[in-house]
């Protein structure tokens, strides 16, 4: 089977996992409302092209956080990819290395963040994680991931409490018996049998003193995942964050939010260019990428599609994906008259109701 495009990858993801492990990767909160939208709000975007600008040279780098890229788009953290592919995160690394970009580790992965490391040792990554009532078991994931190299601690803050999956409720999902948590290996926690659910939430009571504290026991940069309004930008600016995520969980969460495309505008002129804003949810096509970047993300990251990649054919099956939107970003950046990521900006979109 040929693959064309990221949908392919989904459809051939749907006809080979089991229904339970398609529901969990599929799955949107309550009526699946904001995960439809986030790439629905693409559509509703329309660009404006600019011609006869010489583009018979083009460049899809770009930096985040002073790193180069070969493209602007990363893979965001989702759980459990061992679920998706026998190899799991460390053929998602590998992938990730191979084309130059970043990978967001989830806490919740399947491999080790050390099997991840020595899969892909030239790698580029972020640590996702979340505060727990066990700040001694907060910090030693933080230790463990800072000695090995992790360049920024991804603070995930949209998950005080699981969003409601209907069909992750019905089918009772949780991870089957022969696959773990691997990252809470070795260390000690407060109570000695914890809850797998238990490692998937942060402290619901956490606040902005919590990324203080999280700040005191790192040298890391640390990225906030789940920003939405200007005002919490903001205050992401004033407390000194290096960067946020303006994302919805993939409408795992809240359901009802705006599309993150659509939460963009607000926050990117709010930050005013103090720290880096990136995207993710809903990103599908080669265009999607460069009208986030026409609207001030700095740079996007991927979810659903890395899975599909994985269930296809692993690391191979990844890299294709992600080659495939790297093509498509280029095609759709010099079909709009720019040569690099630097040429793209808000000139090139108009808003339209269909
Ligand atoms: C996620 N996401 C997520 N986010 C997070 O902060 N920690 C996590 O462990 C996970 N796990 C996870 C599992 C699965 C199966 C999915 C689909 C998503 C959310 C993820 O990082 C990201 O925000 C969305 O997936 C982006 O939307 P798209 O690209 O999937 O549309």
């Amino acid at each position: 089977m040929a693959m064309v495009c990221l949908t392919d990858f989904e459809k051939y993801a749907k006809e080979h996992l089991s229904k339970t492990a398609w529901d969990y990767f599929s799955a949107g909160a309550d009526e699946c409302y904001t995960r439809d939208d986030n790439l629905l709000a693409y559509k509703r975007i329309h660009l404006r092209p600019r011609v006869l600008r010489d583009v018979s040279e083009s460049d899809t780098r770009t930096t985040v956080q002073g790193t180069e890229f070969s493209f602007p788009v990363g893979i965001s953290t989702t759980a459990y990819h061992c679920l998706a592919w026998h190899e799991g995160e460390t053929a998602t690394a590998r992938a990730a290395e191979a084309l130059n970009t970043c990978y967001i580790t989830s806490t919740t992965s399947t491999c080790s963040v050390e099997e991840i490391v020595a899969a892909a040792p030239n790698g580029y990554r972020w640590f996702q994680m979340v505060v727990y009532q066990d700040r001694r078991l907060t910090e030693q994931v933080v230790q463990r991931v800072e000695a090995l190299g992790y360049k920024a601690l991804v603070l995930t803050v949209d998950m005080p409490y699981l969003g409601k999956r209907h069909n992750n409720i019905r089918n009772q999902f949780k991870l089957p018996p022969h696959l773990q948590f691997k990252n809470f290996n070795g260390l000690q926690k407060k109570q000695a049998t914890v809850d797998p659910k238990a490692y998937i939430t942060s402290d619901p009571s956490i606040t902005w003193k919590e990324v203080h504290w999280l700040q005191s026991i790192t040298s890391l940069p640390i990225i906030i995942k789940g920003i939405l309004t200007k005002e919490d930008a903001v205050l992401a600016v004033e407390h000194s964050v290096q960067g946020i995520i303006v994302s919805n969980h993939g409408g795992r969460q809240l359901d009802g939010t705006l599309a993150t495309i659509d939460a963009l505008i607000e926050i990117v002129d709010a930050v005013k260019g103090r720290i880096e804003v990136y995207l993710d949810g809903g990103i599908r096509t080669g265009s999607d990428v460069l009208k986030a970047l026409a609207l001030g993300a700095k740079c996007v990251f991927i979810g659903r599609p890395v899975v599909w990649g994985l269930v296809y054919k692993g690391e191979e099956g990844v890299r294709e994906v992600l080659q495939i939107l790297k093509d498509e970003f280029r095609l759709a950046m010099t079909l709009s008259g720019c040569r690099n990521v630097a040429e793209i900006n808000r000139n090139l979109i108009q808003f339209s109701k269909l």
